[in-house]
């Protein structure tokens, strides 16, 4: 049986990443085994497959987007998630399967099944344990998405975030319709008043709430 298998969430500019590395270090300092990956872009052909999904001069069908996250997400489940997890390591991945079901179901289509059942077939039954949902309205996300990559413009924006405010709360409220769907699994975390030490307790408080980490 397995446990270790912690998803970041989120709309843009939620802080996942950050967070996912400050969660990654701490489980580290305790000795534990830890792979911290993301996606799409955690494997060498899901590298090339993030740069054809994010470059805005890349003209994508919705059909075909979702199919070539769906392939990124499979590449890097047989090659990076179940090794990972097969050798008792704790994975930590900065979005997984809810970012195809908040973006490309509830922000493109409005519809998640088509989205779930290609998803399915890319994952192998290999659902998160815990996935921690860091919540923010979407015009202050992008607004901190901004802050902090300086050296972009918002012309400079990628494929997906330069999509309209629109879409980027559709995506939100999905994660909102995702976390009711999946209950047992969702926790989340409203970041939109806090410091990043102060999510990055709260992120903590929570994995060792339901993961028991540290405890036994
Ligand atoms: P991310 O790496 O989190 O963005 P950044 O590093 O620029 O903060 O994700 C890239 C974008 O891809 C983000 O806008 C969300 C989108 N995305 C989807 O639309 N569907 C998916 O299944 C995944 C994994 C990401």
């Amino acid at each position: 049986m397995r446990h270790g298998f912690i998803t970041l969430e989120g709309p843009d500019g939620s802080g996942k990443s950050t967070q996912a590395a400050l969660l990654a270090e701490k489980l580290q300092r305790m000795g534990l085994p830890v792979v911290l990956t993301r996606e799409p872009g955690g494997t060498e052909v899901g590298v090339r497959l993030r740069e054809m999904l994010l470059d805005p001069d890349t003209q994508l069908t919705v059909m075909t987007e979702i199919l070539l996250m769906a392939a990124d997400r499979a590449q890097h489940v047989e090659k990076v998630i179940k090794p990972a997890l097969e050798n008792n390591m704790i994975v930590i991945c900065d979005r997984y399967i809810d970012s195809s079901l908040a973006y490309q179901g509830f922000g493109l289509l409005g519809d998640i099944r088509p989205v779930l059942g290609i998803n399915e077939a890319a994952i192998q039954g290999i659902w998160p344990n815990l996935t921690i949902l860091l919540d923010v309205e979407p015009k202050v996300g992008l607004r901190r998405h901004a802050a902090l990559s300086p050296h972009r413009s918002s012309g400079d924006l990628d494929r997906i975030e330069q999509r309209d405010l629109a879409f980027h709360q559709r995506v939100r409220d999905g994660y909102h319709a995702l976390q009711n769907i999946y209950k047992e699994r969702f926790a989340v975390i409203d970041t939109t008043l806090l410091e990043i030490e102060e999510v990055d307790q709260k992120v903590w408080e929570v994995v060792v709430q339901r993961l028991k980490v540290g405890i036994c």
